[in-house]
C-alpha cells in the first residue's frame, strides 16, 4: 500500500502512480491532493489509483479510517487470488485421468474414503501415481482445508528423522538453537503422508508405531507430551507383504498403516489408459496447440511397457513436445526404446496371415475398447474424439470404419450424399 503526494520534487504524483503500478500490478496506491485539484485526483483515479484524499487532514481520524479501508480491499483481494490460485492447482494436481477399471476402482475407493479418518496404504510401481491419490483423497474430502504434510520416508537422513517427525526442543543437541515443531505436530487435525514408507528405518519403526498407539508426541530433548490427531496414509512400491515376513518391515506397523489399501495397476495393464493420459498431457504442456500423434507414434504408445509407469509416459511426451516443432509427434520424436516398441507391436505380413499374432489383436482389441468408449464419452464428435485419441480425422474415420463403431447413428453409406 501506497500513500503518495502529488506535487513532490523530481516526479509528479501521477508519473509516480504510473511506474509503481508497472513494476508491481498489485500494488495501491492512495494518492493525497492539496486544496481544490480535483482534476489531477480524477486522472489519478483513471491510471488505476485506488482513491485520493484532500489535504489537509483533519481529524486524522479520516486519514486513519481511510487507510483501514484500502487495507481490507488489498487484503480481500490477495485472499481471492489465493483462493484462485489454489483451488486451479489443487484440480490440476488432483485430477486423476484413466477409464480402465483399474483406476475406476481407485476412484470409487478414493470417493468412499475422502471423508473418513481411516488409515489408508497406497501401493503401486514407481510413478502410477501413488503421490496423486493421497492428495485426491485429503483434497477432495470434506477436510480439505486441514493440513496435508507429505513426509518422504526415503528422503530423510536417517539420523534427522526423529526430530524432524516430532520436533525437538531448544538445545536438544548441538545446533539445536531454538525449539521446532515436528511434522507430526504440524499435520494436526489433517493429514500426514509418508511416502515410501517401506524407507523407514526398524528403528523409527518402532517410534511410528508407538505414535499410533498413543496419539502423543514428545520432541527430542522435552518431556511433555503433546496430543496430536492426524490421519495416516503411507504410499509404498515396495512388497511389504514380503517385508514383513522376512522381518525388514515391522508386522504390528504394518497392519496399523494397511486398514485399507489402495493398489495402483502398473500402466502396463491398464493401456487402453494411455490415448487419454497422452492427450491429458499434450493439452497440459502445450495448452492450446491441439498437438497431437502419429498413428504409429500411438501404436508404439499403446505397445511399450512403461516400467516407469505413467511419470515415464509424461516425460516422454514433455520430451518430445519440446523437441518436435510441428503440431505432429511421430514415432522418431520419442525415446528409441519406446519407438522400438511400434516396430516390434508391428505384425509381419505371415504372422498377420495366420492371425496368431496375440500382440497385434490385444493392440486391435484395446484400439477398438478405447476408441468407443471416446466416441461414446464425446457424444459422437469425430473431431473432439480424434484430438483426445490424438490421432487425424482421417485415421479415425477409419478406424470407426474397420471397427463399426457409431455406424448406427450414422445414415446409411448407400445414401450418403457426395
Ligand atoms: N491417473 C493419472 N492421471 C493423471 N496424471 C497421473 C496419473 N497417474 C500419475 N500421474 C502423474 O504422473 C506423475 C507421477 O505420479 P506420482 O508422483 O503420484 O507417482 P508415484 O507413484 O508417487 O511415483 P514414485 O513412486 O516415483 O514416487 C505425476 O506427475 C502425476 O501427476
Ligand atoms: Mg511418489
Amino acid at each position: 500500500m501506497v500513500l503518495t503526494d502529488m506535487v513532490m520534487p523530481r516526479m509528479s504524483g501521477l508519473e509516480f502512480l504510473e511506474q509503481a503500478k508497472r513494476a508491481y500490478p498489485r500494488i495501491e496506491v492512495a494518492v493525497m491532493t492539496g486544496h481544490g485539484s480535483v482534476e489531477t485526483a480524477v486522472q489519478a483515479m483513471k491510471l488505476g489509483a485506488y482513491d485520493y484524499i484532500a489535504k489537509p487532514f483533519a481529524p486524522l481520524d479520516d486519514l486513519r479510517l481511510f487507510l483501514r479501508r484500502m487495507a481490507d480491499k488489498v487484503r480481500l483481494v490477495e485472499e481471492n487470488l489465493y483462493l484462485r490460485e489454489r483451488s486451479e492447482t489443487e484440480t490440476s494436481l488432483h485430477g486423476i485421468i484413466g477409464n480402465s477399471t483399474g483406476i475406476q476402482n481407485v476412484l470409487r475407493l478414493i470417493s468412499r474414503l475422502k471423508d473418513t479418518r481411516t488409515p489408508v496404504l497406497i501401493s503401486g510401481e514407481s510413478g502410477t501415481g501413488k503421490e496423486l491419490v493421497a492428495r485426491a483423497l485429503h483434497f477432495r474430502g470434506t477436510m480439505a482445508s486441514r493440513p496435508f504434510v507429505a513426509v518422504d520416508c526415503g528422503s530423510l537422513v536417517p539420523t534427522l528423522i526423529e526430530s524432524e517427525l516430532f520436533g525437538y526442543e531448544k538445545g536438544a543437541f548441538t545446533g539445536a538453537l531454538r525449539s521446532k515443531q515436528g511434522l507430526l505436530q504440524s499435520a494436526d487435525t489433517g493429514t500426514i503422508f509418508f511416502d515410501e514408507v517401506g524407507e523407514l528405518p526398524l528403528e523409527m519403526q518402532a517410534k511410528l508405531l508407538r505414535f499410533l498407539q498413543e496419539k502423543e508426541v514428545r520432541p527430542v530433548g522435552s518431556n511433555l507430551k503433546v496430543k496430536v490427531d492426524v490421519r495416516i496414509m503411507a504410499a509404498t512400491n515396495r512388497d511389504l507383504d514380503a517385508e514383513y515376513q522376512k522381518g525388514t518391515f515391522r508386522k504390528d506397523l504394518y497392519f496399523r498403516l494397511n486398514v485399507v489399501t489402495i493398489s495402483l495397476p502398473p500402466l502396463r495393464e491398464r493401456r487402453s489408459d494411455i490415448p487419454i493420459l497422452a492427450a491429458f498431457f499434450l493439452e497440459r504442456l502445450a495448452p492450446g496447440r491441439a498437438v497431437q500423434l502419429s498413428g504409429s507414434a500411438m501404436k508404439a504408445l499403446l505397445a511399450y511397457d512403461w516400467p516407469g509407469n505413467v511419470r515415464e509416459l509424461e516425460n516422454c511426451l514433455e520430451r518430445a513436445v519440446a523437441l518436435g516443432d510441428q503440431s505432429i509427434i511421430e514415432v522418431n520424436d520419442l525415446p528409441n526404446a519406446i519407438a522400438r516398441a511400434e516396430v516390434q507391436a508391428e505384425p509381419s505380413a505371415a504372422q498377420e496371415f495366420s492371425g496368431r499374432d496375440l500382440r497385434a489383436t490385444d493392440l486391435e482389441d484395446i484400439e477398438r475398447a478405447t476408441i468407443a468408449r471416446v466416441f461414446s464419452q464425446v457424444n459422437g464428435d469425430k473431431a473432439l474424439a480424434g484430438k483426445m485419441l490424438g490421432i487425424s480425422r482421417a485415421t479415425l474415420y477409419r478406424k470407426l470404419k474397420r471397427y463399426h463403431i457409431g455406424a448406427r447413428e450414422e445414415p446409411p453409406e448407400s445414401t450418403t450424399l457426395q
